[in-house]
């Protein structure tokens, strides 16, 4: 079987039982995404490690897996399994490793190769928009937090363990998610942020005003 098509049936079943927002939709969504920034801003770059990255993103991420380590290794070897050569492994974990928004505002994320980049910038999109308000309404029920409590007002964050208590939906949105259009890479990635973030203060403006019955 073609290498990509083994790396999209892994992610299949690694993320079956996702229940956070980072499902295999979520994946083939910001392999979409990738795909769509790469034609749109006419960018010369390496398909396949786009495409596997965008696949195996989250897989082993600590919200989606409770061992990232363990996770790492059997994704490793899965890799060389299917004939990955080792230049094509190394590009891929080091892409999944360095992505996240976590990873890039709390530890030493390494700079990431153009192909890196296109997934963040996917990954982003992701997060921004309908869709996104959707994810982090659905990822705060899983995790028990409340949707809005004007008593809490939003935090900047300068560590990973306080990124990750509990904080409020809405919150969520100055948090994180209205920072991403800035911290694009791409130029499509960059418009479609700024687009996507425009009709989140929308919908904003609309909820704020429900609550002032
Ligand atoms: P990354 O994997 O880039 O570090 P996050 O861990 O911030 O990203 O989470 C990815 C997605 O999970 C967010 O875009 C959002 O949809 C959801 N999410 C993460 N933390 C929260 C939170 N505290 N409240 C609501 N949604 C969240
Ligand atoms: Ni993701």
């Amino acid at each position: 079987m073609e290498k990509i098509k083994c790396i999209i049936s892994y992610a299949q079943e690694n993320l079956a039982q996702e229940k956070t927002g980072h499902d295999f939709a979520h994946a083939q969504r910001t392999s979409s995404l990738a795909e769509k920034i790469i034609k749109t801003d006419g960018l010369q770059v390496d398909d396949f490690i786009v495409m596997a990255s965008a696949y195996l993103h989250d897989i082993i991420d600590d919200k989606v897996t409770s061992d990232p380590e363990k996770a790492q290794q059997k994704l490793r070897l899965f890799l060389q399994q299917i004939d990955c050569s080792s230049t094509e492994v190394e590009a891929i974990l080091t892409i999944i490793q360095n992505l996240s928004f976590s990873s890039e505002k709390f530890a030493e994320a390494k700079p990431l190769s153009l192909e890196g980049k296109i997934v963040q910038d996917a990954d982003r999109l992701e997060a921004l928009g309908a869709g996104g308000i959707l994810r982090a309404a659905y990822f705060s029920g899983a995790h028990g937090q409340t949707i809005y409590d004007p008593n809490i007002s939003p935090q900047d964050f300068h560590t990973k363990e306080d990124y990750r208590k509990p904080s409020t939906t809405i919150n969520h949105f100055y948090e994180k998610l209205f920072l991403l259009p800035e911290m694009m890479n791409t130029s499509y990635g960059k418009k479609e942020g700024i687009r996507r973030k425009t009709f989140m203060q929308e919908f904003l403006r609309e909820f704020y005003q429900e609550r002032q019955v």
